[in-house]
């Protein structure tokens, strides 16, 4: 076991600088610009909510720390309606290689973001920094390794905090917020704070996490144990995008012959019982998104020490950012008791797995109503051809029930 660990991690470092030698590693990053590039058509309206008959316009928001991410919002409104007839506003918060059209993926009858629209939400979507909609900074380029200096922690307190104030201040009112995976990470950790959570009137939370420590996924355990992140970091790689020659290069180095790569997805994120296996192309135009090595790496101290923190820096450098030995935690039962929450969590997710998911509900002072579907995996909460029967009717009659919200 030990020696297969080694023999892997040698051939995947060997392989890295072989192609870093080679110059490969510059010339896929080049080629991940051209990507980039934004024109009118690279939008995510244009792209894929327009075309389904949506009303939808881009916004863009500036972080505290001068990031600039698009934000879309989405209604099913027909043309000559009023403003005032605009129901209330939902912000939908992505995962870790994921964005805001994640919720657009399927069709519009299967799919939250259109669902939401056609319940007479008005709905905004979130796209964090570094994903393909929102990889502008007023002063930094991506090819600045200080453009990829940020972990979920900076998601929560600038991105997710910038994005609440902004919709909050374009319509005079509290939001209800959903989050996927990382983005319920985010979630908690800005809930904790008083004057981010007061813009909040309740949130809807699919594979909820704060704990990471009893993950189960197979491939994941396997970078932790290989330490891939504190690995690249070394190696000088700040952003981690597996659409690069070299991000297609390592999945490959990594599965060559220790892992069935036929069912990566699976490894990674659990049996999902509902995955519609024939849209596999068409997802992957749009996934899997950049994010940072520093993220990942926040992620493995997560799962390697069973914390919900600040990210840890080593002693030294812990004390001179946070005058702490330790990072400091994100305290759960600092999150309000009079915020709604809702949870929905699935028996075959091996990213929020079950028991994580309970040491997040003693943590906290309230009690969210919960949906647990067995037969669930990961992106099921997200993709699911049956999401909508088994989960979003739920969250919908969650949102509905706390007021006059939405309209039908
Ligand atoms: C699965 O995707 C295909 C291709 O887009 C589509 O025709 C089919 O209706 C989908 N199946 C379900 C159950 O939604």
């Amino acid at each position: 076991m030990a020696v297969s660990v080694v023999v892997v991690s040698l051939t995947f470092t060997l392989c890295i600088l072989c192609h870093l030698v080679a110059g490969e590693f510059a010339a896929s990053l080049t080629g991940n610009f051209e990507l980039h590039r934004r024109s009118p058509e690279d939008s995510l309206c244009a792209q894929l909510i327009r075309p389904a008959g949506y009303t939808c316009s881009e916004y863009t928001v500036q972080t505290s720390d001068g990031y600039l991410l698009a934000l879309q919002r989405v209604s099913s409104l027909r043309p000559g309606y009023l403003r005032e007839q605009r129901g209330h506003p939902v912000l939908l918060q992505h995962g870790l290689f994921m964005a805001g059209d994640g919720w657009f993926l399927n069709s519009p009858e299967q799919s939250l973001g259109f669902i939401l629209a056609d319940h007479g939400f008005d709905v905004w979507v979130g796209n964090v920094r570094g994903t393909r909609w929102s990889h502008g900074h007023t002063s930094l380029s991506e090819e600045d390794r200080e453009f990829w200096d940020w972990s979920w922690q900076e998601l929560a307190l600038h991105d997710l905090a910038g994005i609440i104030q902004y919709i909050n201040s374009m319509t005079n009112s509290k939001l209800f917020v959903v989050g996927h995976s990382q983005g319920t990470i985010m979630s908690f950790a800005a809930f904790t704070q008083p004057e981010i959570v007061e813009m909040v009137e309740a949130a809807a939370l699919l594979s909820p996490i704060s704990y990471l420590d009893h993950i189960s996924a197979p491939f994941v355990l396997r970078l932790v144990n290989m330490h891939l992140d504190q690995m690249i970091l070394a190696m000088g790689i700040h952003q981690l995008n597996f659409r690069s020659d070299w991000g297609i290069n390592l999945l490959d180095s990594l599965c060559d012959g220790h892992l069935d790569c036929n069912d990566m997805l699976t490894s990674i994120t659990g049996e999902n019982c509902c995955f519609n296996i024939s849209r596999m192309d068409f997802y992957l135009k749009y996934e899997p998104h950049p994010s940072s090595s520093k993220n990942l790496r926040h992620l493995f101290q997560m799962i390697r020490k069973g914390t919900f923190c600040k990210y840890d820096y080593g002693k030294i450098k812990n004390l001179i950012v946070y005058g702490w030995l330790k990072p400091p935690v994100f305290d759960l039962s600092h999150i309000p008791k009079s915020l709604p929450l809702w949870i929905a969590y699935g028996g075959n997710d091996a990213l929020a797995d079950v028991t994580d998911v309970q040491h997040t509900l003693k943590e906290l002072r309230s009690s969210p109503e919960l949906l647990y579907l067995e037969n669930y995996g990961h992106v099921d909460f997200i993709l699911s051809w049956k999401a909508k029967e088994d989960i979003y009717d739920h969250m919908i009659g969650f949102f509905k029930s706390l007021g006059n919200y939405g309209s039908s």
